[in-house]
């Protein structure tokens, strides 16, 4: 089959991508303890950058937010400096970075960050389940502290330095995590939201912590290099909400008032919820679609105009040329699991083009 409609030229917002394969974010735990970016993530970024866009890892806006071990972040000047060998890297090559900007809110724990530093949330509700710590191994998910109204406030504020951090190291614009169960989620589903400020009740309320950090950060780096990636129905990290499909199309409605660059959505994992279709008639025509395309099925989708673009995650792991080879028509490499999350340079560098 063809795959003419993949390399079509695509604009979103301020971003002028070169083709509409987009390389999904993705944790790899390869910064260094204090969420620095190493010089071989410039490397395995700088490998992908025939992407038409990629979308770097979920990156802590402030250390609180940190969920794992080695996850880089976006607050200091040594995280600018190290990201700015990756988006160097990425550019020299004609590629277009965008960076996830991720605040883990309950995910986490205390062994992860610098002593002292707590885990906090919409409301002091612990998830289920554990996580991997380098001090200790695998421990259960701290139980957070409720954030104040001001707190809100200025974890909102983090997000707009974040979006003035990125563009200070170099990125194109940046992605608002809002899915998988972690800060931004945790808002908008009402498991894990039982506030009683202006930030919790119903699904408006809900969504406006969500809501004031795309506008901080639009207007901190200007809406045309601002993304949201949403995934309705996600229950991942023991979320969970009344109504995810209303809750969404609120949250949509809301985002849609602020021009932003694109709509990352994925497929929903319940299957009476049509999650592309919500993004097409509450946010319009500027979107990335993901989650299971293969390259015939992504062209198609972009053929048939259901999205403008498909990002790609795992097929990205093994084929740091997906681009190319699907060009090509080449065959497709598969990735060893067993590396995903560790610290070396195997699993992560060593993937060769084709
Ligand atoms: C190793 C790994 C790490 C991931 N990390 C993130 C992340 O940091 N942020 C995010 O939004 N999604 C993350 N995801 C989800 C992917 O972006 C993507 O939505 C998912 O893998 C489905 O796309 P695919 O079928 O093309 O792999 C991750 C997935 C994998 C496999």
């Amino acid at each position: 089959m063809t795959h003419h409609s993949l390399f079509e030229p695509l604009r979103l917002g301020e971003l002028a991508l070169r083709n509409r394969i987009v390389m999904a974010p993705m944790t790899r735990n390869r910064a260094a303890a204090d969420g620095v970016p190493t010089p071989m993530m410039a490397e395995h970024y700088g490998q992908r950058a025939s992407a038409g866009l990629i979308v770097a890892e979920g990156t802590w806006p402030s250390v609180t937010g940190q969920a794992y071990c080695r996850q880089p972040g976006i607050e200091t000047e040594a995280h600018i400096a190290g990201w700015r060998r990756v988006t160097d890297a990425v550019h020299a090559r004609g590629g277009l970075i965008v960076l996830q900007v991720m605040h883990g809110g309950r995910i986490g724990s205390h062994r992860i960050k610098p002593p002292g530093v707590e885990t906090v949330a919409p409301s002091a509700i612990r998830a289920s389940g554990e996580v991997w710590t380098d001090a200790a191994g695998m421990l259960p998910y701290d139980t957070p502290r409720a954030l104040s109204t001001e707190e809100v406030r200025a974890v909102v504020a983090e997000h707009a330095q974040a979006a003035l951090n990125a563009r200070a190291a170099g990125f194109d614009g940046v992605e608002l995590h809002g899915t998988s169960g972690y800060l931004a989620m945790q808002f908008l589903s009402s498991a894990t939201n039982h506030r009683a400020d202006e930030y919790g009740g119903d699904a408006v309320a809900r969504s406006r912590f969500a809501f004031e950090c795309l506008q901080a950060m639009a207007r901190a780096i200007g809406a045309g290099r601002v993304g949201l990636r949403l995934n309705p129905g996600n229950t991942y990290n023991d979320t969970a909400d009344e109504d995810s499909a209303a809750t969404h199309a609120e949250l949509l409605r809301q985002a849609a008032t602020l021009n932003l660059a694109y709509l990352h959505v994925m497929k929903s994992p319940v299957p009476e919820i049509d999650a592309f279709a919500i993004a097409r008639q509450h946010f319009g025509e500027r979107l990335i679609v993901n989650d299971g395309f293969s390259p015939d099925s992504a062209a198609s989708a972009v053929t048939a105009g259901q999205a403008q673009a498909v990002s790609f995650a795992r097929h990205f792991i093994g084929n740091p040329d997906l681009a190319e080879r699907i060009r090509a028509g080449l065959p497709l490499a598969r990735f060893d699991r067993k590396t995903l999350y560790t610290a070396g340079e195997a699993g992560y560098v060593d993937y060769p083009s084709a």
